[in-house]
């Protein structure tokens, strides 16, 4: 079983602010409250771990379709879901020093963390964590709207609209990528905990009487997901939810958690929805959320079977994973030991000199590499100082150009892991890169 690795935690934030992975939001200005931006590498991961989940999830499945739905909705969407009256969490603030604190993540609910007073702290009041703002040009009621906090109601609402549209019948699941949004009290941890954050949400709705099938289903082929990407499986566990833990509307709940350096944390929930939210919205909405099976000849409300992932969440939780440090040739480097479907580039094309004669050939590698995969191109520096950056990267293949490629028609090949090199026909590396990954 993994052990905790506290020191890992500055080694990754400060890689990912050396190399362009993540930084934060509006620096120059000091910051802005745990918001983060992602950098050129950041972003090229971050689409890959989110590219990852939606070809396992949705172009890999004949039963799962995929959708993108606003931001922005009416109050009625969350009055029905149940977040307006339940999406809280109890607040206390301390009469000394003015500091407000989450009374349920208190070490001591009688001391006040901050100035140490005893019995300061002002009843708990529950506080909502939805973002409000208004829509439109006229303030007041009617205008009010919601920045989602999570994705799963865009495919609650959606529910007729898509089984008209694609004719799909239960068990059928409905996918989601997007950004959700909560005014979390205790931010934290770097990415872990943000207020604005990425979800990789599906939604799958199944007849009631094989809900506890495809949860168990759900909660291995997830678990299967990190590991098949690369993720050391003795860093994952799937830990049920005890009762008092669950969600106003979940029945059973397992959370997929990696051990963070400060602990185990979770990445994703897969949650036993039952009926709840297709119910709660038939009832607000006045239309009917159900399905009617020709075959059985019954009309049933659909049981909701929800794996809940955080891309960001998940994009930091592969990083800490593929964090070594290891020594080649005497040096000590650092290498990310990414798998190659979530490394920001999969290749990198390196000519030995910046001399036009290598450099044109080179670049017309580059062109017919970056076709396939993201591939990077650098010129600067000596060799060695390049594999090293490539290997803060995670890029798993280098692909050296050098004066005998001009003679012989092939480039060396080194694989990032091993350092061992490969010569290989100019015209084969694509070939041989796409059999690799
Ligand atoms: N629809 C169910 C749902 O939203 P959740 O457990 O609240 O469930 C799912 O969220 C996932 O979203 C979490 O497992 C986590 O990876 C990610 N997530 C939730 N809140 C987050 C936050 N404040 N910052 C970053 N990721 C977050």
């Amino acid at each position: 079983m993994a052990e905790a690795r506290p020191e890992l935690f500055d080694q990754v934030v400060n890689l990912c602010k050396r190399r362009g992975f993540v930084f934060p939001s509006a620096e120059i200005y000091g910051g802005f409250r745990s918001t983060y931006d992602y950098g050129p590498v950041g972003v090229l991961m971050l689409r890959n771990v989110k590219d990852a989940w939606w070809r396992s999830m949705v172009q890999m499945r004949h039963d799962v379709v995929g959708l993108d739905a606003s931001i922005l909705s009416p109050p009625q969407v969350w009055e029905a879901s149940g977040h307006l009256s339940n999406f809280t969490d109890p607040l206390v603030d301390c009469k000394e020093c003015g500091q407000r604190f989450r009374e349920d993540t208190l070490d001591d609910p009688n001391t006040c963390p901050n100035c140490g007073t005893k019995n300061s702290f002002t009843e708990a009041r529950e506080f909502n964590l939805m973002f409000k703002t208004e829509a439109g040009p006229v303030a007041g009621k009617g205008a009010e709207a919601y920045l989602r906090p999570e994705t799963a109601q865009g495919m609650f609402v959606n529910f007729s609209n898509v089984q008209n549209t694609t004719r799909k019948k239960p068990p059928f699941g409905i996918a989601q990528i997007g950004k959700s949004f909560r005014n979390e009290i205790t931010p934290g941890n770097f990415v872990f905990r943000t207020r604005e954050f990425e979800q990789m949400e599906m939604e799958y709705f199944v007849p009631p009487e094989e809900a506890d099938q495809w949860y168990e289903y759900w909660c291995d082929a997830r678990m299967q997901w990190y590991v098949d990407h690369g993720m050391n499986p003795e860093a994952l566990r799937l830990r049920p939810h005890d009762e008092d833990e669950l969600s106003h509307y979940s029945s059973s709940t397992s959370d997929v958690e990696f051990m963070f350096p400060w602990g185990w944390g979770e990445l994703e929930g897969i949650a036993n929805r039952g009926d709840y939210d297709l119910k709660q919205h038939a009832e607000h909405s006045g239309k009917a959320l159900d399905f009617f099976d020709q075959a059985g000849e019954r009309r049933y409300v659909p049981h909701v079977i929800e794996p809940a992932a955080g891309a960001t969440r998940t994009m930091m939780a592969f990083l800490m994973d593929a964090y070594h440090e290891d020594v080649v040739n005497d040096e000590k480097r650092t290498v990310l030991k990414l798998h190659p479907r979530i490394a920001p580039y999969t290749a990198a094309v390196l000519p030995l000199s910046k001399k036009a004669e290598l450099s044109g050939p080179a670049q017309k590698l580059f062109a017919d590499l970056a076709g396939h995969f993201n591939t990077d191109y650098d010129e600067t520096q000596n060799i060695g100082k390049r594999y090293r950056r490539q290997d803060e990267i995670g890029t798993p293949f280098c692909v050296t150009f050098d004066f005998d490629s001009l003679e012989d028609g092939a480039v060396t090949i080194r694989e990032r892991d091993t350092t061992a090199q490969e010569r290989i026909s100019i015209e084969g590396v694509a070939a041989w890169i796409n059999d690799k990954i």
